[in-house]
């Protein structure tokens, strides 16, 4: 069968599709890089901005594949679904390209919220317009994860047919199996670059670190600034910036050393650089992190002193770590792929 990827982005449904021997006569994706990618990929030049598509520019085709922008729908977005002049008409360019070259199929892919969207609206009035232009249609949840491959990305399913979808069925989960990321990666990859011997000692310091802290505690799943172990420099009702260089004599900087040593005019170089910048007060969630890792500090801190020494020989962008392994195990090597 023959088939149009709208929107295409990185050719998902075009990898899936040639997989089963179909054929791709038309694409069409906005952003030039993905363009480019897409042409080396499958030697195909995707047109641009669908809205500056004309109809007659795409062939006849059997089954039309979309994965229309989802940001409208997002609920990371801002949710002004149709509302959203940029994005949310998009789908109404899928609908006159349905009407006018009638394919027997069609196929989308957007986010699960696209569903709630507006108390459902959103979702109904779409559904309307499939049926409208002569396809029964159904929708469906579904994840990577749930059919053994190493991603968690839930997005809803469209299929449609003009004939009806008599006995279709969704796929169904495979049984629980373990999904690893390793069966995503490539074994020798020409451009991939060796840890240098430096972050090698530093992963190693990082380790004791994980290793002395208390077991029954999940490791903390926000960024880890060793910096503010020892620190006591103002940063819930004001920057240092706004306390000014005077006042900051008083206070501690990175790994708890005194400002006061320091020359009034360095003084700032004292501190960590996220607590350098020129503002009166810092977003919510620098005053969070930065709360949270004092917090452990206080906690801990009798294994953290004799251990923060080891961190100081490094520079500021390694003495900080991001645990995003929550429950796993507690080794860092575990999580290197490999070290040449
Ligand atoms: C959700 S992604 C689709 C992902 C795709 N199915 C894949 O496998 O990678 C939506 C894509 O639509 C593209 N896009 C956004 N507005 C567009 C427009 N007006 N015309 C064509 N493509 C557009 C975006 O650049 C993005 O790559």
């Amino acid at each position: 069968m023959r088939f149009v990827d709208l929107f295409a982005g990185l050719g998902g449904f075009h990898v899936a599709l040639r997989r089963l021997g179909y054929k791709c006569v038309f694409a069409c994706e906005i952003k030039p890089h993905l363009k480019a990618l897409y042409e080396k990929n499958f030697g195909l030049q995707a047109a641009g901005d669908i809205r500056d598509v004309g109809i007659e520019a795409i062939p006849d085709h059997d089954i039309l594949c979309a994965g229309f922008p989802c940001q409208p729908f997002s609920k990371a977005g801002n949710q002004e679904g149709l509302q959203c002049l940029r994005n949310g008409t998009l789908f109404d360019n899928v609908v006159e390209i349905l009407d006018a070259r009638k394919p027997e199929y069609l196929i989308l892919e957007n986010v699960p919220n696209l569903l709630r969207h507006d108390k459902e609206r959103t979702w109904v009035g779409m559904r309307q317009s499939l049926e409208a232009v002569g396809y029964q249609v159904d929708d469906h949840r579904l994840s990577p994860h749930q059919f053994g491959i190493p991603q968690i990305r839930e997005r809803v399913y469209i299929v449609g047919c003009r004939s009806g979808l008599g006995e279709f069925e969704w796929p169904k989960p495979t049984p629980k199996t373990e999904t690893s990321i390793v069966s995503a990666l490539d074994k020798h990859p020409p451009d991939a670059r060796q840890i240098t011997p430096q972050v090698i000692a530093c992963l190693n310091v990082w380790q004791r670190f994980i290793d002395r802290y208390p077991k029954d505690v999940h490791l903390p799943t926000f960024p880890i600034w060793s910096m503010e172990f020892g620190a006591t420099y103002p940063y819930r009702d004001k920057t240092p910036y706004k306390a000014g260089t005077r006042a900051l004599c008083w206070y501690k900087g990175s790994h708890g050393a005194a400002l006061r040593d320091l020359p009034a005019d360095g003084r700032m170089l004292g501190l960590p650089s996220h607590a350098r910048v020129a503002q009166d007060r810092f977003p919510d969630w620098k005053i969070e992190f930065i709360r949270q890792n004092r917090e452990i500090y206080a906690n801990n801190r009798k294994w953290i002193d004799r251990w923060l020494p080891e961190i100081l020989r490094f520079p500021p962008s390694l003495q900080k770590l991001e645990w995003n392994c929550k429950g796993g195990h507690r080794d860092i090597w575990e999580y290197v792929i490999a070290i040449q």
